[in-house]
């Protein structure tokens, strides 16, 4: 097959799913792996959608496998890996030729490659691609950056491959350069805050009211069935159901609580910061991760610093329906987040993100899925009253019918000595967002007080000056 309409390179897990999506969906894909090894390898676990497969051993006959304008995804390792693909394909491409990053890169990387390449007459888009190996096999949800004219040209293969909301593609383009990738950060991000509070709700059970692995899995599985229906709880509950087969115990307890990260949770964070914002939730997420690495520290500070001594016997009980509208509450504010943050650098970025469309492509497919983000689609649809999710219609009752429940599990666990940064910068957000007088009048007057600069005055005008600054 000489005709090939996409080319693939990178034949590692994702890629190799991905690319059988895509020959299964009826699209000629020309794959090359610079291990070429794993080419037939592949080749040979295709099975009959090998005939829509192209065994390419080099760049070069991969390129000349394609129809033109030629489009090719790179799926390798975000960074360096990603320019060095590129630097060989370059080469060989015509102008009005296409790259498709479909990794997890780093936007700023993607707005860096997609000005060079275009100075050099090439497309190229930055889509990010969630739903983990299973959605890259049947469908993820896939979010698109670079010129509207250049997803135009792939645009029948994405909806293609892409998963499905009621018939309706979880696939699109949503801006310029790094748009795509953005958004695939920020999704990235609320499902780090995600992951952090189904664990906080964990770690209240097993080591709050001492429930077992299998109990706290079948809540879960319960939750599942309600408004927190999502991927996330299901799997919480299917991990917390297994068995160790060698020991017997729960898996839960023979794995070690160090969790990893490869820097998508991080660069929502840092994002955040630099945009003046505070994706406080995901930070928290981001921060339990990496104390989580000093296990040796941790089981030390067990010995030096001890338990609490708060008296267990005057503790409020926490009960299942209180953790679930917890977690209910600290959920949508992640969410919430995320969704000012989008704001914030569509703005930045002049990519205009449209916030309804981002929440529809993430109804199916990607990892934080959830049965309330058709009801998101519709708030940002509408418009979120100053940006704020936790402000619009329907979401606004939900907080304050579940903050108590929040209110109340933060308040335990601090009580218990248990760990909840999450819910605490979940709630910590709340209680902010829901004060119009805060307290940084004070912090305006210390800074007037050291440094003299200046503070607006509630009866009107900036640049003012307390009595303190008299003797400078
Ligand atoms: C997805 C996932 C996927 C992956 C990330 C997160 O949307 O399919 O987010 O992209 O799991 O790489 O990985 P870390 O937890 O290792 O940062």
């Amino acid at each position: 097959m000489a005709n090939a309409r996409i080319g693939l390179v990178g034949l590692a897990v994702m890629g190799a799913n991905l690319a059988l999506n895509i020959a299964e969906k009826g699209f000629p894909v020309a794959v090359y792996n610079r291990t070429t090894s794993r080419v037939g390898e592949f080749m040979g676990e295709a099975g009959e959608l090998a005939r829509n497969i192209v065994p390419c051993e080099t760049v070069e006959t991969l390129v000349a496998s394609l129809s033109k304008p030629r489009a090719i995804i790179i799926m390798v390792q975000a960074g360096a890996p990603v320019d060095a693909v590129i630097g060989q394909l370059k080469p060989l491409l015509d102008a009005g030729d296409m790259i498709i990053d479909a990794g997890n890169a780093n936007f700023h990387d993607t707005i860096r490659r997609e000005a060079t390449l275009r100075e050099d007459g090439l497309s190229f888009i930055g889509m990010g691609v969630s739903g983990g190996e299973e959605g890259a096999r049947h469908g993820p949800s896939i979010m698109v950056g670079g010129l509207a004219e250049s997803y135009a040209v792939i645009r029948d293969i994405v909806e293609a491959i892409s998963a499905k909301y009621q018939g309706e593609p979880c696939a699109a383009h949503l801006g310029t350069d790094g748009a795509g990738h953005f958004v695939k950060t920020v999704h990235n991000g609320i499902e780090y805050a995600d992951m952090q509070m189904i664990a906080e709700v964990y770690g209240i059970l097993r080591d709050g009211q001492g429930r077992s692995a299998a109990d706290i899995g079948t809540l879960f599985d319960q939750w599942n069935e309600g408004p927190l229906k999502s991927y996330l709880v299901e799997i919480s509950g299917k991990v917390l159901g297994e068995v160790d087969e060698k020991t017997g115990k729960p898996m839960v307890d023979v794995i070690v609580d160090m969790a990893g990260q490869k820097g998508t949770g991080r660069w929502t964070v840092i994002e955040a910061l630099g945009l003046g914002q505070s994706a406080s939730t995901i930070e928290a997420a981001v921060g339990a991760r990496s104390w989580s690495a000093a296990k040796e520290a941790r089981i030390a500070g067990q010995e030096i610093l001890g338990g609490v001594s708060s008296d267990g016997a005057s503790i409020p009980t926490l009960t299942d329906a209180d953790l679930e509208s917890a977690l209910l509450a600290a959920k949508i504010i992640a969410y919430a987040q995320g969704f000012a943050l989008l704001e914030a650098a569509g703005q930045e970025y002049g990519w205009s993100l449209d916030m309804g469309r981002i929440a529809e492509i993430w109804r199916e497919g990607c990892i934080i899925r959830s049965a309330m983000l058709d009801d998101m689609a519709s708030a940002a649809r509408k418009g979120l009253p100053y940006g704020q999710l936790i402000f619009a219609p329907g979401f606004a009752e939900k907080m304050v019918g579940s903050s108590d429940a929040l209110r109340r599990v933060v308040a335990v666990a601090a009580l218990q000595g248990l760990p909840a940064p999450a819910f605490s910068a979940a709630l910590a957000y709340y209680d902010t967002m829901r004060r119009g007088r805060g307290t940084t009048d004070l912090i305006q007057g210390q800074r007037d007080f050291f440094g003299a600069h200046g503070f607006e005055r509630t009866d009107g005008g900036s640049g003012h000056h307390g009595p303190w600054a008299q003797g400078f």
